[in-house]
């Protein structure tokens, strides 16, 4: 029950901006994605990490490309975006909320690395960072932190999902700032190509369970499957 409940809630939201209203657009519902590349592009991945333990010995000094020796380690990759946090307090605990009760259950044995992504601006960034300090102090497995910058990550996606964010925005724009909420349709484009499966999250949930069994559903996916979607179930979607 835990699990189908985080399914649920964990769909992601493509949402446009307004100066004065959210609207809530097509409800992507994007539990699970997969990535499956065909090596034509190897992108400069724009963005800034940051390992906060080091896990294994083999990893470099922590710059911020990683190109470790990752023969024998499973890595299960989850993303999360966090922006705007900055004197949004009800966001900050929200965030806290989400990593710890994800940290608390969170179980992978040796040979395995847990990686959470996080795209954020600057700011936020900073907040995340410090939170993730005081939660991850008691891991017990392998982790791995990336930050990735918002801007930079949206000045990828526009002219890749341009074109699709004109029939899904109210209104006539196309906003630039929108793409972001895009990411989950062309994460394959510009997340780095090592990654070949990934779990996007909203920070605005309490998970339950193992986030590792979330991972089980990739065997639900027929090969060549590039992405997962689930009904959203929150009535307000609806
Ligand atoms: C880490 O463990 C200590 C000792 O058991 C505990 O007091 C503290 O609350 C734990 N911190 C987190 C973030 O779980």
């Amino acid at each position: 029950m835990g699990l189908i409940r985080l399914l649920l809630t964990s769909m992601a939201r493509v949402s446009a901006f307004r100066s004065y209203q959210f609207v809530f657009l097509i409800v992507a519902a994007l539990a699970v994605v997969a990535f499956y590349y065909f090596g034509t592009e190897r992108q400069n991945f724009s963005t800034t990490t940051r390992r906060m333990k080091q896990t294994q010995a083999s990893y470099g000094t922590g710059s911020d490309v990683i190109t470790p020796d990752r023969a024998a380690t499973t890595n299960f990759h989850v993303l999360m975006m966090f922006t705007k946090a900055d004197g949004n307090s009800g966001l900050q605990r929200k965030m806290r909320i989400a990593l710890s009760s994800l940290l608390q259950h969170a179980s992978f044995q040796d040979g395995e690395q847990l990686h959470l992504h996080f795209v954020s601006d600057d700011a936020s960034k900073g907040i995340g960072h410090q939170a993730l300090a005081e939660l991850l102090v008691n891991a017990t497995f392998n982790y791995e932190v990336r930050f990735h910058s918002v801007i930079k990550l949206t000045e990828r996606l526009f002219p890749i999902v341009k074109a699709m964010q004109k029939h899904f925005s109210a209104g006539s724009g196309t906003y630039y700032s929108d793409a972001i909420f895009f990411l989950s349709v062309a994460m394959h484009r510009i997340m780095p190509a090592d990654i070949k499966r990934i779990v996007q999250l909203d920070l605005d949930l309490k998970h339950r369970v193992n986030i590792r069994e979330l991972f089980e559903e990739f065997q639900n996916f027929p090969s060549g499957a590039v992405i997962g979607i689930a009904h959203e179930m929150q009535p307000v979607y609806r």
